[in-house]
């Protein structure tokens, strides 16, 4: 491919259509994506594309009523897309006209995808539309209509010549000025008469047209084909940054990072000779002549230097005399995983190796970069190489395939541990032992593809920073990876209009966090649910030792008494004590979720027979923690959870107690109905009490954010006055949900203990052994005015709380629930 018309003129990208109106105060950048059925093939495909490019969206069966377009006075949506356009046209009056509506009112456009056909169709008029299509065509050699102004991140370059994927191709004929084409292609077969001009020469047939709305007053896009074609999914983006008036917009800058992980290591007959660091260094002036600040980006593990033949000694030897040409990073010393040092003095040792390598030979030790063979203990993090790489060579940012997972390489995010930035790497298709063409997978056609419009144009195209994993083997042989990278670069340079840039790791990484924010917090995932994970996860971790299930809380309804009856069951394991939080690790909720997977691990024991043995952890403040169920299920999708409930009024009462009791200043300072009545205007930390005092009562809410993530067969509710009155029968329950054999008969280990006021244990005949004084504590009673206020507080709630339960085919609602209703409607 080649693209002739670059000029210096082409670059001008103030010339490009910026999209941006008023509009974009009134509507959200949101797609409404209409498809089939919730599995058909071009849906989805759309839907990824959203995906890769952070473009939120959301899906609707074409067929059923619309969904909510507008909130207040705010559109919801910027752009409709349609994954079969006939469903547009043939929707029903009445859908129609609203969604016509609201298109014009607030300025939104409609993306259509013409449906392949059964039969074929020759001049077929679309509904209400002076347009016309022919379907079933056969077509090749497909350009871009230059002066179109839908075209942004797009660039009409040459044209894409050869076939064009499928037969099945719908070209459109209009018969008014409203359109105007956007793309257009050479059939590939003989034409039917209406194709065929005065002169028998064929026109150019339009694939993708564009209805500027000056017919009905609404923009549209219309592609005659679905997202097969390469050059789809760039105008889609362009559509929906058009038709979404700007308010849709990929920025047009481009970050690649070539990382040359292992510059010096590769067997005997492979590496480097004089030609190939010569041809290294040519290609990076021309990719420095596209890519603004290009360096490629060397790793090094320096104790195989030197062990080449003496032409690659030579190599590499003249690769030392341009040291300065290049970035350098450090690989690890002798190439061997990170995971595989259970010592740490010996992780440290080997780093500093690589340090004295580097000092000796006048290689930049201070590039705050580095990655690890194979990503291992970037992710599944290994804490020995995060504490290594920071202490020996101060690194702030490095990158991994892995997180949270390779597949599918559109879901690859970044994160920050211990404050290093781990960045997203893309994959291009080069591995260790792809130094032949034909070692290529696919071979040459295949390679050429990926570089045309396939995979790896498109990653470079959907990803702001691409940061490109090769092996000094792509560099010698073949120089494959210098080909690739070229070819896609300039192969992106005609056909976008993208700026591309380098820089430095460290700036790529606070870029990156300053576009994505959201993603700075990790979401730790279990290393055994990935195969890849568990290979480069420590010999030394089992994936065991993580619980069976949670008893996620709220505070003050009993937890603590459940966890010291589960405790008592010879086959339940609780965590060990934490220093901080005593029996509770509060892993999920706070801070402690930063201090990764091991810190977690490490309060549980290692089960002697994991299928008997059940492990749990009791953290009361999880059932109200915003972020706790996501990360809970993200590391244990199939862990139990049980909560108990009591009355919300009555919970927030003896939350308050609590306080007191552990002389916090605002309690003991405020009555209870002082703290419950704390209004905005109130001081901050009587404001900060009556916030923590209430908002865990709100139990449908917190159940609803579980149930998001949770299936409901995994939740188990107690009733906590029945934990108090009769927990032998909770007891019983609870082991039956969480399958626990064999069954503890609790009724000869619990009795109630006339001085507790409470269930204890029994040791013997005569004596008990209660929960501690801070647990059934001695308090007045709650008074009637803060209870009254209270019942009418949570009564929205406890509704809901009612229709929740029944939901989940709770037969009995808790006596506690129907009292607060029923006093509610007394007063
Ligand atoms: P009070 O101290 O206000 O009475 P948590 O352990 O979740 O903080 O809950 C403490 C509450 O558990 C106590 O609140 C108490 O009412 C209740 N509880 C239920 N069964 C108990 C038991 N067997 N022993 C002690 N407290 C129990």
């Amino acid at each position: 491919m080649t693209c002739s018309a670059l000029t210096e003129t082409r670059r001008n990208l103030s010339k490009q259509p910026e999209h941006r109106s008023m509009a974009k105060l009134r509507i959200d950048a949101k797609v409404l994506l209409f498809v089939e059925t919730i599995y058909s093939r071009l849906g989805r495909d759309i839907a990824e594309l959203l995906v890769h490019n952070r473009i939120k969206y959301k899906v609707d069966v074409v067929g059923k009523s619309l969904p909510v377009l507008t909130n207040l006075d705010k559109g919801k949506f910027a752009v409709i897309v349609f994954e079969n356009l006939t469903k547009y046209l043939t929707m029903d009056n009445w859908n129609r006209e609203l969604l016509d509506k609201y298109c014009r009112e607030y300025g939104v456009g409609v993306v259509g995808f013409h449906p392949v056909s059964e039969e074929v169709l020759i001049g077929s008029q679309l509904k209400g539309f002076p347009i016309f299509v022919h379907t079933k065509m056969n077509l090749k050699n497909a350009a871009l209509n230059p002066a179109s102004n839908v075209l942004r991140l797009t660039r009409a370059g040459e044209t894409a010549w050869g076939n064009l994927p499928g037969n099945d191709w719908t070209v459109f004929a209009p018969n008014h000025s409203t359109y105007e084409p956007l793309e257009w292609a050479s059939p590939n077969s003989e034409l039917p008469s209406p194709f065929v001009s005065d002169h028998g020469a064929a026109r150019l047939l339009y694939t993708v047209v564009q209805d500027h709305g000056t017919y009905d007053g609404i923009q549209r896009v219309l592609f005659g084909s679905g997202l097969g074609f390469w050059l789809h999914r760039l105008l889609l983006l362009d559509a929906l940054t058009h038709l979404s008036q700007g308010q849709i917009s990929l920025g047009l800058n481009r970050y690649v990072l070539i990382d040359i992980d292992d510059i010096f290591v590769g067997e005997k007959g492979t590496r480097l000779k004089p030609p190939d660091v010569e041809a290294l260094l040519s290609s990076q002036k021309r990719l420095q002549a596209m890519v603004s600040g290009f360096k490629f980006n060397l790793g090094f593990s320096g104790m195989y230097f030197h062990h080449g033949t003496d032409e690659e000694n030579a190599g590499e030897d003249l690769l030392m005399e341009h040291i300065d040409d290049f970035s350098w990073f450090s690989h690890m010393w002798n190439h061997k995983q990170p995971h595989l040092y259970d010592n740490y003095t010996h992780l440290e040792m080997d780093m500093k190796l690589n340090k004295n390598f580097a000092t000796e030979k006048n290689i930049p030790t201070d590039s705050g970069y580095s990655v690890a063979p194979h990503h291992a203990g970037v992710y599944p993090v290994h804490e020995y190489l995060y504490e290594a790489w920071k202490k020996v060579w101060n690194v702030k940012v490095t990158s991994t395939e892995e997180y949270p997972h390779l597949r599918p390489a559109r879901l690859r995010r970044g994160f920050i541990h211990r404050n290093i930035m781990v960045l997203p790497r893309q994959t291009c298709g080069l591995f260790t032992h792809t130094y032949l063409i034909e070692k290529y997978p696919g071979g040459r056609e295949k390679l050429d593809e990926n570089i045309q419009g396939g995979e790896l144009f498109q990653s470079i195209v959907f990803n702001p920073i691409n940061i490109f994993m090769t092996h000094m083997s792509n560099y010698g042989n073949d120089r494959l990876a210098l080909y690739t990278f070229e070819s896609v670069l300039k192969f992106t340079q005609c056909w976008t209009n993208l700026r591309l840039l380098s820089t430095l790791p460290v700036e790529l990484g606070e870029k990156y966090f300053q576009m994505f924010p959201e993603e700075e917090d990790p979401i730790w995932g279990n290393p055994c649910d990935d195969s890849r994970h568990i290979k480069t996860w420590s010999h030394n971790k089992t994936c065991q030792q993580l619980p069976n299930f949670l008893v996620i809380g709220p505070q003050k309804t009993g937890t603590t008494a459940l966890y010291s009856f589960l405790s008592m069951h010879p086959n339940i394991n609780s965590n060990l004590n934490s220093i901080d939080t005593f029996e509770e690790i509060q892993f999920f909720n706070g801070k402690n979720y930063y201090r990764g997977l091991d810190w977690y691990m490490g309060f549980f024991p290692v089960p002697i027979n994991s299928s008997s043995q059940y492990l749990f952890e009791k953290s009361a403040t999880y059932f109200d923690g915003e972020q706790v169920p996501k990360r809970a299920h993200a590391l244990l999708p199939q862990a139990k959870l049980v909560t108990i409930l009591i009355s919300p009024a009555k919970r927030a009462y003896s939350w308050y107690q609590h306080m007191r009791a552990h002389g916090d200043q605002v309690a003991l300072n405020y009555s209870f109905y002082e703290v419950i009545t704390a209004s905005e205007s109130s001081n901050r930390p009587l404001r900060d009490l009556r916030n923590r005092c209430l908002l865990p009562g709100k139990y449908s809410q917190h159940l609803e954010r579980w149930l998001t993530y949770y299936s409901s067969s995994q939740l188990f509710i107690i009733d906590g006055e029945e934990l108090r009155t009769a927990p032998v029968d909770v007891m019983n329950s609870v082991q039956k949900f969480l399958k626990i054999t064999p069954p503890f008969d609790y009724a000869t280990h619990l009795r109630f203990d006339k001085k507790k006021g409470f269930y204890c244990q029994i040791i013997n005949e005569d004596k008990t052994k209660c929960l501690g004084r801070s647990k059934g504590r001695k308090y007045p009673q709650m008074d009637e005015r803060s209870l009254k206020l209270l019942q009418r507080y949570y009564l929205s709630h406890n509704t809901a709380l009612v229709k929740l339960l029944k939901r989940l085919g709770h037969q009995n609602i808790p006596g506690w629930l129907k009292m607060d209703l029923s006093d509610t409607m007394v007063t």
